[in-house]
């Protein structure tokens, strides 16, 4: 594996930044201080230090991906882009988003190959909040906020559990803020279509404790931080 991506998949920082820290000299492998990042190193076996500290190697990934719209939340497609055809050289045959985004909703994604923590995410039983951002046709009102808080009854097919809505503001296109705990197919879409409204912009912003960075342009991703990963872990 190259230096720079190594470094960069075990969360010392975007590839750019990795080619600073190069280039200051805050990196050896081996005893030695290498500046160039497309030396190639052997993970399992190479020493390679950081501002002095082992930089170990990493079982396990996790990235944090501003989803665009026009992708599809898959590993692999025939006929559509996926958010892994996003992630370029750090594509692993073993990543996998945690949960599904709608194909025309953007946001916050993670993107791992550690299962146990997509399990621990994705489990109605550990009521982890998402945020969601949104647009919606027409006027949102005080009474989807307290419908919203009770829990929604759609058809025998869809009811939701209580979810925390804010009105950001109402007029004829509303913004809201949605804050769910579980994630049924469709699902902020079709809590305001219980209410005979309609999303016409959908955003996640966060899961849990970890939070969309502003800095990721839709399509953009990073891995995660120590700390936002000792967050969620
Ligand atoms: N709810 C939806 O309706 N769509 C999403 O993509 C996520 C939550």
């Amino acid at each position: 594996m190259r230096l720079d991506k190594f470094l960069a998949n075990a969360g010392i920082g975007s590839r750019s930044e990795v080619k600073q820290y190069l280039k200051k000299g805050m990196v050896q492998v081996n005893g030695l201080v290498v500046k160039k990042g497309d030396l190639t190193i052997h993970e399992n076996s190479d020493r390679i230090l950081f501002q002095s500290q082992p930089v170990e190697y990493e079982k396990y990934y996790y990235y944090m991906l501003n989803k665009p719209q026009g992708v599809v939340s898959a590993t692999e497609d025939n006929f559509q882009k996926t958010v892994l055809d996003l992630l370029g050289d750090c594509r692993r045959n073993d990543l996998f988003p945690v949960g599904r985004l709608d194909k025309d909703t953007e946001g916050l994604l993670l993107i791992t190959n550690d299962g146990a923590l997509a399990h621990r995410l994705l489990s109605p039983k550990k009521h982890v909040g998402k945020v969601y951002y949104a647009r919606i046709e027409g006027k949102v009102t005080e009474k989807d906020v307290n419908d919203f808080r009770e829990g929604l009854v759609f058809d025998e097919e869809f009811s939701a559990l209580p979810a925390n809505l804010r009105i950001l503001s109402s007029d004829d296109i509303s913004e809201i803020e949605v804050e769910i705990f579980e994630g049924k197919f469709h699902q902020v879409k079709r809590m305001f279509q219980a209410v005979n409204k309609k999303v016409l912009f959908l955003k996640r912003l966060s899961i849990g404790p970890l939070k969309l960075d502003s800095n990721l342009k839709p399509g953009e991703f990073r891995p995660l931080t120590e700390s936002e990963l000792h967050s969620i872990l």
